[in-house]
This record gives structure tokens, C-alpha cells and sequence, in this order.
């Protein structure tokens, strides 16, 4: 078993802080390598831990792999001190179309063994007065959130923060999200998220992630009067700007859903890429060039599959452990010779 390994980790988002964490305590020297630390994906991240709330159609995986890393939330939170809120998530269809999609969504959920509770007008209403009249939703109990900044200031105060690599590291752990080196970079694109932040005085209880109308929205409270709301998906290559039409597309989907969002402060709209793989995966494991661990392409679950990517990431310095869905050498066929 490797112990005392001397690691360079590139990247200070909430993926490589939380893997410098978990090396650190594991014995490990380790260095976090980044010019903008908890600048990325992260900082417009909402937080949500929502497996189930998450996943879609073809990306089953998220589920298992959300549950186990959701597991791990309450302790790296009550280490790093920072809240985590369990109240669940509902999610809410507003008219009958939207419903269907809720459904959809409980249907398969269903089928994963997965509890889920069918509400119908009256029950969404009493699970969230302050939402308008919807057509139904349904109550997903045990999922949770994060605030992702304080989660990355209180990792920045726990690690060795470096502008450069170190010379002589053993292990280079590539945590840079959606702008891998080469010759990974290809395996990574970039989705455009834009994503504003409010401040109410009647905040939904709990995280709501709705449909309106067709257009997909989540609002996440983090209960001092605090909302987050996202979020655009839309694959870009100019630079993350909060365009005015995207803005334009959250607010009236919001405020059909959440009436009180009229009188709400809009705080701010941040826009960052979510690094996205071509099968929805992560890329955590063996990067077939010796000395290099990947970390990285979490998509739209970063912050939930922090912890467990950092005990994988852990185990497989230390004994070459693999989770097989996220091997990065699945993708061996698309990588360059000198990375198979
Ligand atoms: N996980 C939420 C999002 O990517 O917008």
C-alpha cells in the first residue's frame, strides 16, 4: 500500500480541494496547483445534492454513485463546518405536460427501488405554500444541499495553494474541470450555465426543481432568505457571459413557478462551463500516462460526487483501485496513442 505520496493536485475547484482533503488526511504531501482558486464550475454552482432530483434517462449511473457519494456529505460537512441542509427536493411539474415529466422521472426512479412520493395540487401547495398552483410533483425525502463557496473557502484554509507544479511530484491528480491538459483535452467539453442568485423574504423551504411550460428550473434556498437560481444548459464555445435571454428564460420560468420571486433583490448571475464527458460520466482513475490520475469531466454533479471522487481517488493511489463506470481508459478508442 502507497503511503507519504508527494502529490501535486492541479486544480482548486470543489473536485481537487476535496481530493487534497482526503489525501491529506490520508498522510499524503500534497499541493493544490491553480492561479483562481474555487473560481470555476464551482463558483456558480447552487449545491444541490440531489441524486435522484439529477438524474435522467441513460445516466442511471448517477444515481448509485450519487447515493454513495451523498453518504459521505454529512461528514466532510460537519469537518469543514459548513451547513448542509436535509430537507428533500420536490420536484414540480406546472402544467399537465411538465407533470408527465415528473412522472417520467418517479417511473424510473421506481424502477431504481428508489422512494419517491406522487403528490397531486393540494399536496404541492401544502409541501410548498409559496409555490403558485402546479399540477402536481412529487417529493424526493433525504436529498440535501451545499453552499459550494463556503465549502471551497473552508478546503482553501485546510490546503498548500501553489501558482506552479511542484518539481519531484510523485502523483499529478488533473482536477481543471472542463479545460483538461493535453492530450485528455478532448474528452471534456464545455455546457454554458448561467445562474442568478436572489434574496427573499419568502424563500421556498426546501430545493424545487421544476418544469414550466417544458423549460427545466431549480430554485435552492439555503435558508437565510438566500436563493439560487438555475439553471441554463447550453453547449458554448465563446466565454461564460449571463446573456439577457437566458436570464430572461429563468426568471419567467421561476416566477410562474415561485410568485414571490417579483419581489425579490437580484443578488447576482454568474456563468461558468460544467465539464462535460461524452457519456455523462466523470473521468476518475488511471489517466494511462504513468504518474497522472484524472479527476475530472463531473458535469452537472461536481459538488455531489466531490467526496466520493476523493475517496476513489485515495484508494486507488493507495491500492489501484478502480470504480469501473468512471475509468477514464474507457474512452481509451478517442484518446492519442501516448495516453492509452
Ligand atoms: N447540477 C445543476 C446544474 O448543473 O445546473
Amino acid at each position: 500500500m502507497a503511503t507519504g505520496l508527494r502529490v501535486d493536485v492541479l486544480g482548486a475547484g470543489i473536485v481537487g480541494l476535496t481530493v487534497a482533503e482526503e489525501l491529506l488526511r490520508r498522510g499524503h504531501d500534497v499541493a493544490v496547483v491553480d492561479r483562481h482558486p474555487a473560481g470555476g464550475a464551482s463558483y456558480a454552482a447552487a449545491g444541490m445534492l440531489s441524486p435522484a432530483a439529477e438524474v435522467w434517462h441513460g445516466e442511471e449511473e448517477i444515481l448509485r454513485l450519487g447515493l454513495a457519494s451523498l453518504a459521505l456529505w454529512p461528514e466532510l460537512a460537519g469537518r469543514l463546518g459548513v451547513g448542509l441542509r436535509r430537507d428533500g427536493t420536490l420536484l414540480v411539474g406546472y402544467d399537465g405536460g411538465d407533470l408527465q415529466q415528473v412522472e417520467r422521472q418517479a417511473a424510473l426512479l421506481h424502477r431504481h427501488g428508489h422512494p419517491v412520493e406522487l403528490l397531486g395540487r393540494a399536496g404541492v401547495r401544502s409541501a410548498e405554500p409559496t409555490l403558485a398552483r402546479a399540477a402536481g410533483g412529487a417529493l424526493l425525502p433525504g436529498e440535501a444541499s451545499v453552499d459550494p463557496r463556503a465549502v471551497c473557502a473552508s478546503l482553501l484554509q485546510r490546503v498548500v495553494l501553489r501558482g506552479v507544479p511542484r518539481a519531484g511530484a510523485e502523483v499529478t491528480v488533473v482536477a481543471t474541470g472542463a479545460s483538461l491538459p493535453r492530450p485528455w483535452t478532448g474528452l471534456v467539453s464545455g455546457v454554458r450555465g448561467e445562474i442568478l442568485r436572489l434574496r427573499s423574504d419568502d424563500p421556498p423551504r426546501r430545493t424545487v426543481r421544476g418544469w414550466v411550460g417544458g423549460e427545466p428550473v431549480y430554485l435552492v434556498p439555503r435558508g437565510d432568505g438566500r436563493v439560487v437560481l438555475g439553471a441554463t444548459s447550453e453547449a458554448h464555445a465563446a466565454p461564460p457571459v449571463v446573456t439577457a435571454g437566458g436570464a430572461l428564460r429563468l426568471l419567467s420560468a421561476a416566477r410562474t413557478l415561485w410568485p414571490a420571486l417579483d419581489r425579490a433583490e437580484l443578488v447576482e448571475g454568474t456563468a461558468r462551463d460544467r465539464p462535460a464527458t461524452p457519456d455523462g460520466l466523470p473521468l476518475v482513475g488511471p489517466s494511462g500516462v504513468a504518474g497522472v490520475v484524472l479527476a475530472a469531466g463531473h458535469y452537472r454533479h461536481g459538488v455531489l460526487l466531490a467526496p466520493l471522487t476523493a475517496r476513489l481517488v485515495g484508494d486507488h493511489l493507495e491500492s489501484g483501485a478502480i470504480e469501473p463506470a468512471l475509468d477514464p481508459r474507457r474512452f481509451a478508442g478517442v484518446l492519442p496513442e501516448g495516453a492509452r
